[in-house]
């Protein structure tokens, strides 16, 4: 089961166990994480799920798509390099470990 650790704005940090094949915004919304909203479920419709993948995980977690891409230019915090859908990180196990970073704000 990869482990996975958000990190909020204020730095305080939580780490979950997921499971493989959900995505990143699965596991922070089961987990109870206030930090992401998700507001559509995880169709790539919002931007509420948006997170910054920490700069060691970027290689392994891949590039955004194009409709990602648009979808990000409605997120409410500055949009980065490093910034995803959330929705969109699909956890395998090469994942384990992973480490994301959370926006000030979602909506
Ligand atoms: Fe809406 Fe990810 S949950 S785009």
């Amino acid at each position: 089961m990869p482990r996975l650790t958000f990190v909020e704005h204020d730095g305080t940090e939580t780490t979950l166990e997921a499971a493989t094949g959900d995505s990143v915004m699965e596991t922070a919304v089961a987990g109870g994480l206030d930090g992401i909203v998700a507001e559509c479920g995880g169709s790539m419709m919002c931007a509420t799920c948006h997170c910054y993948v920490d700069d060691a995980w970027i290689e392994r977690t891949g590039t955004r798509s194009e409709s990602e891409d648009d979808m990000l230019e409605s997120a409410v915090c500055e949009v980065r390099p490093t910034s995803r859908l959330s929705c969109q990180i699909v956890l395998t196990p090469e994942l384990d470990g992973l480490v994301v970073h959370l926006p000030e704000a979602q909506v």
